[in-house]
């Protein structure tokens, strides 16, 4: 009789991806016209040449919607199902309640289980290893894992630190208990927080410190704010250690990898990153330069557009690396399986 305490618990894999941009493309021109800023400055200091603007009343619940249709309708195993929801944003659609249970209904998922997880450009990282979570204790067989940010609504349009930066989109990929060996599988991820820095990357409104009172007006609370020289000196780092440990946690070593898909801030980061690892920048995937920094949607929409492009291919020993305000960071690996093809 087998010891059911001594049974792996089953590994995450990897079955289908999917995404959504708003039709709305505001170059790097653009943005010229209306602040003082340049494409040659945005270019060279980021890789950024335009990004997507949801349209007026596009909120994160729409394009969540539309990646994570896309995603179930294009899994390998040909299943529209999925017994749980994890929802990555930092732009939700309202405080209260989380957005996810609004796109499991829209995307008529029945009464399944559906919640928000909070971690910024590291998001969707945290509700990977979260859906993990559920599939390796038998909470759930099949998640959606979404990453969804309409960051242009929490954007100051007279503030060249940030407007210039972010994107809006979603991404999505659906994932199913199985084998840690087979293609697709996920191994274990590292993740990490560090509070010292939460105040890089802040919008200040919105939760318990400014309470809502009828008379309030617009501040600058209400918007992003960064220090983006300090977020970029810690991000380098902390990527490249914990891609380190969630490598080693595989039983990887640098010299394995075949791509690398890591968040899409900043094209120098990316780079450096590489560099710091002792790899090639050209295993490590870039769409920056199509839609900016898209915070939680980052990786799961650059997961979408490596696979349509054809950057990853099966088999292939993949690394996904995050880090974002909170500060909060993680890393993962998988093997990529085969994908049916979708067109770009
Ligand atoms: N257009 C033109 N000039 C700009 C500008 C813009 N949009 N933003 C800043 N500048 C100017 C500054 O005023 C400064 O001018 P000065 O030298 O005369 O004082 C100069 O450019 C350099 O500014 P700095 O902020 O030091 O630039 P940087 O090289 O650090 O690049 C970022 C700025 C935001 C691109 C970079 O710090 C970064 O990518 N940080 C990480 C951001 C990030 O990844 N955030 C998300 C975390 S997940």
């Amino acid at each position: 009789m087998s010891n059911p305490t001594s049974a792996r618990p089953p590994a995450m894999v990897l079955v289908g991806v999917g995404g959504y941009l708003p039709e709305r493309i505001v170059t790097n021109d653009d943005l010229s016209k209306v602040m003082d800023t340049s494409d040659e400055w945005i270019a060279s200091r980021t890789g950024i040449r335009e990004r997507r603007v949801a349209a007026e009343g596009q909120t994160s619940l729409h394009l969540a919607v539309e990646a994570g249709r896309e995603a179930l309708k294009a899994t390998n195993d040909g299943r529209t199902d999925v017994d749980a929801l994890v929802l990555a944003t930092m732009t939700p659609d309202r405080l209260c309640p989380a957005t996810a249970p609004d796109v499991a209904a829209e995307l008529g998922l029945g009464h399944i289980p559906a919640f928000d997880v909070s971690a910024v450009c590291s998001g969707f990282v945290y509700a990977a290893a979260t859906a993990q979570g559920l599939i390796a204790a038998g909470t759930a067989q099949r998640v959606l894992i979404i990453g969804t940010e309409v960051m242009s609504s929490f954007l100051n349009p007279e503030d060249r630190n940030t407007a210039v930066i972010f994107g809006d989109g979603a991404g999505a990929v659906v994932v199913r208990a199985g084998e840690p060996d087979e293609p697709g599988a996920f191994g274990p991820f590292d993740l990490g927080a560090d509070g010292g820095g939460s105040d890089l990357i802040t919008v200040n409104g919105f939760g318990g410190r400014t309470p809502p009172e009828p008379t309030r007006e617009n501040t600058d609370d209400d918007y992003l704010f960064m220090a983006g020289r300090e977020v970029y000196r810690q991000a380098i780092p902390a990527m490249a250690e914990s891609s380190r440990v969630a490598l080693a946690a595989r039983g990887w070593e640098l010299g394995d990898l075949d791509a690398v898909i890591g968040h899409q801030a900043n094209v120098r980061i990316l780079d450096a990153v590489c560099r710091e690892l002792g790899i090639d920048t050209s295993i490590s995937f870039v769409n920056l330069d199509k839609v900016g920094n898209t915070s939680g949607a980052s990786i799961p929409l650059a997961m979408t557009h490596a696979h349509q492009q054809g950057f990853t291919t099966a088999g292939q020993r993949v690394l996904l690396t995050a880090f974002g305000a909170g500060l909060t960071w993680g890393s993962g690996t998988l093997i990529w399986p085969e994908l049916p093809e979708m067109p770009a």
